[in-house]
């Protein structure tokens, strides 16, 4: 099941995250922050299977536009649509909540990219030795819900999103 986030889903998001490498190393504090401003500047979708959350899509909201900060999918079950899924019902209902364009950063050597552009992002630019650690450039995608309209995922569970004013 694909449901947003709430502040209940801080460790195990931040677990996650430790568990699968490319996944972003964020602190405890920052998930927490993520998720309690969630529905205001922050949206985070989450994937459960067998009562385990295997992953995230994690976005920062400023409507019209919003920016993904991060997506991963535990690695035993990448591979399988996790990805996909999360990320269509997560683009599907940014737009039904008057979303129009969502941005995202990604490492060049990123094989993330390949989702993105599954998807519809396309580049629209690059930054040079934006990433630390390896120092490496950014690719800077867009996705717009003109040029792709979404669709919601069959692996999505019902969930109802409102940004509100
Ligand atoms: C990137 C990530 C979220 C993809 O999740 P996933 O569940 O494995 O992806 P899916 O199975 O849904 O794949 C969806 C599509 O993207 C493509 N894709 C996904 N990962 C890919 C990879 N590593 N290489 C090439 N293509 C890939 C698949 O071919 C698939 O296409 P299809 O639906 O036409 O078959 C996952 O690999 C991950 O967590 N990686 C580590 C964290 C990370 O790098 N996050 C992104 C930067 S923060």
């Amino acid at each position: 099941m694909i449901r947003l986030a709430s502040a209940a889903d801080t460790q195990s998001l931040a677990d996650l995250a430790v568990a699968t490498p490319g996944a972003p190393h964020w602190t405890l504090a920052h998930y927490m922050h993520m998720l309690t401003t969630a529905a205001s500047t922050h949206a985070v979708w989450v994937t459960h299977l067998a009562q385990n959350t295997i992953g995230f899509a994690a976005f920062t909201v400023h409507p019209p536009h919003a920016e993904l900060e991060s997506v991963a999918v535990h690695p035993a079950y990448q591979g399988q649509g996790h990805g996909r899924a999360l990320l269509t019902t997560a683009l599907h209902h940014l737009a039904a909540s008057g979303i129009e364009r969502v941005h995202l950063e990604v490492r060049t050597s990123s094989p993330a990219q390949a989702l993105y552009r599954k998807l519809g992002f396309v580049s629209n630019g690059q930054r040079p030795r934006y990433y630390i650690n390896p120092v490496e450039d950014a690719i800077l995608m867009q996705w717009t819900v003109a040029d792709s309209p979404p669709s919601t995922h069959p692996l999505s569970g019902i969930i109802r999103f409102d940004y509100g004013s």
